[in-house]
């Protein structure tokens, strides 16, 4: 086995850029589907495989927010959770931060409080049994308006201790951050730490704003950053964390294949990247499949690999102290 490829597996790893609703693999989706009586357009999971082949990014959250309807009892947010869970540790993910869609789930009656509760249960519970820790980002949707945001935000503001940061996720091209800025400020005001999708089909300049109107830690992609050297400059100068999402981008077509894409130049010009899986169980694999289809096509070098691993958890949420724990260990 290459030596490259086992130290992947073997390292301990940091997940930042994940959404737990694209965790929902097409054999939960259809028990759940059974278990509360849904009815979905798909006779069984190969017919549902078969609908995962998408064209952009919009195609792909048309299936995503279908799949999605299947989530309605605290329980199945707790079973989603927890069947992610254990695979941060078949890939030995150490930490993770999770992405919810609260608003994908309001909006069709579903209540608020049930699903934080299981999913941070879920969290708690593979805390205490195996150690991993991980924090919670909650979305908001771009393709609807700011006002909605602004109810969601009052509705997690009884959850602050379970939610540390907002972030901006769904139909990037047409709604720029900016449409965002006072529900984020608010958001900071409130105590939350912030991110955003920003650069993965849309334009460079909606990196600017989510950078400057939505003073974000973290852009989410971020990968059409080299249409615009100044932006580039400015986000190597300040080592503003770009979460990129490889096998994401290839199914969504941002790039043709793996080895048509930028992630070895960005880190050859030291941006501050690292591999995440975005939405697993629609994208065809989870972090260690990630880093290996990545290392391969691109031929990174275990130093290049290395540094990766080490900017997942700089770029995290975690105190000094224990990122700092981690990073001796890699
Ligand atoms: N929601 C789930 N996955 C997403 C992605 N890759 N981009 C934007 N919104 C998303
Ligand atoms: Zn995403």
């Amino acid at each position: 086995m290459n030596e490259i490829i086992e130290f992947i597996k073997k390292s301990p790893k940091a997940e930042l850029h994940l959404h737990i609703e694209g965790t929902l693999e097409p054999e939960l989706l259809f028990k759940l589907a059974k278990r509360n009586n849904i009815k979905i357009p798909y006779l069984n999971i190969a017919e549902l495989k078969s609908a995962y082949n998408f064209t952009d990014l919009e195609s792909f959250l048309n299936i995503f927010y279908q799949g999605s309807k299947v989530l309605i009892k605290e329980q199945d947010f707790f079973d989603l959770t927890w069947s992610y869970v254990l695979k941060c540790r078949e890939d030995n993910i150490v930490h993770t931060e999770i992405f919810f869609d609260p608003q994908s789930h309001v909006n069709r009656g579903v209540n608020f409080n049930l699903v934080i509760n299981g999913i941070y249960n879920a969290l708690e519970k593979a805390n205490k049994e195996f150690g991993l820790t991980s924090k919670i980002i909650m979305c908001f949707l771009r393709h609807l308006d700011e006002s909605s945001a602004l109810e969601i935000l009052d509705q997690a503001l009884i959850h602050k201790d379970k939610i540390v940061a907002v972030g901006l996720d769904s139909s990037e091209i047409g709604h720029p951050p900016r449409k965002f800025e006072r529900v984020f400020k608010k958001a900071i005001e409130k105590g939350f730490l912030t991110v955003a999708h920003a650069g993965e089909e849309g334009p460079p300049e909606y990196i600017w704003e989510a950078l400057n109107f939505l003073k974000v830690r973290r852009i989410d992609h971020g990968v059409q950053c080299f249409k615009d050297e100044q932006l580039v400059q400015k986000l190597i100068k300040e080592q503003i964390p770009l979460t990129v999402c490889p096998l994401s981008n290839i199914k969504l077509r941002v790039f043709n294949k793996l080895q048509d894409h930028n992630l070895k130049k960005m880190l050859d010009r030291g941006l501050m990247i690292m591999l995440n899986s975005d939405d697993p169980a629609y994208f065809g694999g989870y972090i260690n499949k990630n880093y290996i289809e990545s290392q391969k096509a691109l031929n990174l070098s275990l130093k290049e690999v290395k540094t990766i691993i080490i900017n997942s958890f700089k770029s995290s949420f975690l105190d000094q102290k224990k990122k700092e724990e981690w990073i001796s260990q890699i």
